[in-house]
């Protein structure tokens, strides 16, 4: 069987360019080997699929070369996959932040997504086990479960590595390596991190607590929540930094983002001096924290009239540095997102084309380009899925 376009890969990205090239009128066929398309859509955003964020810009991706997404960014708006959720009668609203959220479910976006690829004409095929792939000059032939497809166009959109047992694989960044393509080292993204030995010994009545932090590493900086964990840290903040994060880098949390803690201190020694260090500090932070700070951080928790200046310095700079040492992230069982994959420099940006092999397209999150947290990955995978499509 001969097809115009084949997508390994019926998921965010696949899914958007099978339907973005049967629009086209080419002839599309889409092949998954799980038991159903879009799965990670499906648990996306809780359930309910943060489907984009209406401030995306190419700030908000992590790539070799930071300027690869803005063609594919700039030609496939979150406004544009925004029109097509609305035609569909799909409710959403913007949770914070910019990020758009499904009101009911996930579903609906899958729902959307096969629905419109059904109009275009395109094939979906699940279930099947995707074997060798040659290049037969012109176009490549694919082994489909028991038959061998023929395909003018070859479109890599297996995803990345992350949440194994959903059906990742590295099937595309083994592909990419036999075309040629160089893969840049992967490791896990948007990500949990793991403490252990004394650091998690002393959190261990922690868990479940959460507040609004700024975690820092490597010269960037997220404000958001942070939660502690039975493992570790997690909580947006700590997902977000994760991204820029490797283990034995230095990890600060500045536990107070929104106060000058010194200035704080100083006021409230002077209007409450008999009060107790972890009292006052359970003014701002959960008072499980506060208690756990005295007595492993900051050394005790003295009436306030006693601090000194400088002891008012030094815990107010802990409270607004305090370092946290990681032992290493969850790694892809809970990680969202794969980072690194096929090097941009072997991709056309705007058709993300193959540089060493006419016809064969990469796409989706299998590419060197990860999002922040917040509905940026799927705008990527619309928005690279969509000039794929135009092009394949
Ligand atoms: P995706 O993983 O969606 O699709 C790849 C497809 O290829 C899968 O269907 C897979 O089964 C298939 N496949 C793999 N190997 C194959 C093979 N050998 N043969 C055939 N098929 C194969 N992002 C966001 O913007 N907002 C959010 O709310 C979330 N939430 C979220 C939650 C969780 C728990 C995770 C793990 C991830 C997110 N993400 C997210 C990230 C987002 O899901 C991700 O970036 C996109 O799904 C990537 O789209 P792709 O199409 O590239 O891969």
């Amino acid at each position: 069987m001969s097809f115009d376009v084949v997508v390994i890969g019926g998921g965010a990205a696949g899914l958007m360019c099978a339907l973005t090239a049967g629009r086209r009128g080419r002839r599309v066929l889409v092949l998954e080997h799980a038991e159903r398309v879009g799965k990670k859509i499906l648990m996306s955003g809780g359930g309910r699929c943060n489907f984009t964020n209406l401030h995306t810009t190419p700030e908000n991706f992590i790539s070799g070369n930071r300027h690869f997404c803005k063609s594919a960014l700039a030609r496939f708006r979150p406004a544009d996959f925004v029109a097509m959720v609305e035609a569909h009668g799909v409710a959403y609203h913007e949770k914070e932040l910019g990020q758009l959220f499904c009101d009911v479910s996930s579903k609906l976006i899958v729902r959307m997504l096969v629905d419109e690829c059904r109009d275009a004409g395109v094939e979906i095929r699940t279930g099947v086990a995707v074997g060798g792939v040659a290049a037969t000059a012109p176009g490549f032939t694919v082994e489909a479960g028991v038959q061998t497809v023929h395909a003018d166009s070859l479109v890599v959109a297996t995803g990345g590595l992350s949440i194994p047992r959903m059906g990742a694989t590295g099937f595309g960044f083994d592909l990419a390596r036999r075309f040629g393509h160089e893969v840049l080292p992967l490791r896990a993204g948007l990500v949990p991190l793991t403490l252990s030995g004394a650091p998690l010994e002393r959190n261990v009545d922690l868990p479940g607590v959460a507040l609004p932090v700024e975690a820092r590493a490597n010269g960037r900086a997220f404000r958001n929540a942070m939660l502690f964990t039975h493992r570790g840290l997690s909580g947006p903040a700590i997902l977000q930094i994760s991204s820029y994060w490797q283990p034995g880098d230095a990890l600060e949390v500045d536990l107070l983002p929104d106060r000058d803690a010194h200035a704080w201190l100083c006021e409230r020694r002077a209007a409450s001096p008999d009060a107790e260090l972890r009292s006052v500090l359970a003014e701002a932070l959960p008072r499980r924290l506060a208690q756990r700070l005295c007595e492993h951080d900051l050394g005790g928790s003295p009436r306030m009239r006693r601090l000194q200046p400088r002891d008012l310095a030094r815990i107010a700079g802990v409270l607004s540095a305090w370092p946290v040492v990681a032992s290493g992230t969850e790694g892809y069982r809970t990680a969202e997102v794969t980072l690194g994959g096929v090097d941009t420099d072997g991709l056309d940006s705007r058709t993300m084309m193959s540089r060493q092999v006419a016809g064969l397209f990469f796409i989706g999150e299998v590419v060197d380009v990860t999002g922040h947290l917040g509905g940026f990955n799927f705008q990527w995978a619309w928005a690279c899925g969509h000039a794929a499509g135009l092009a394949a």
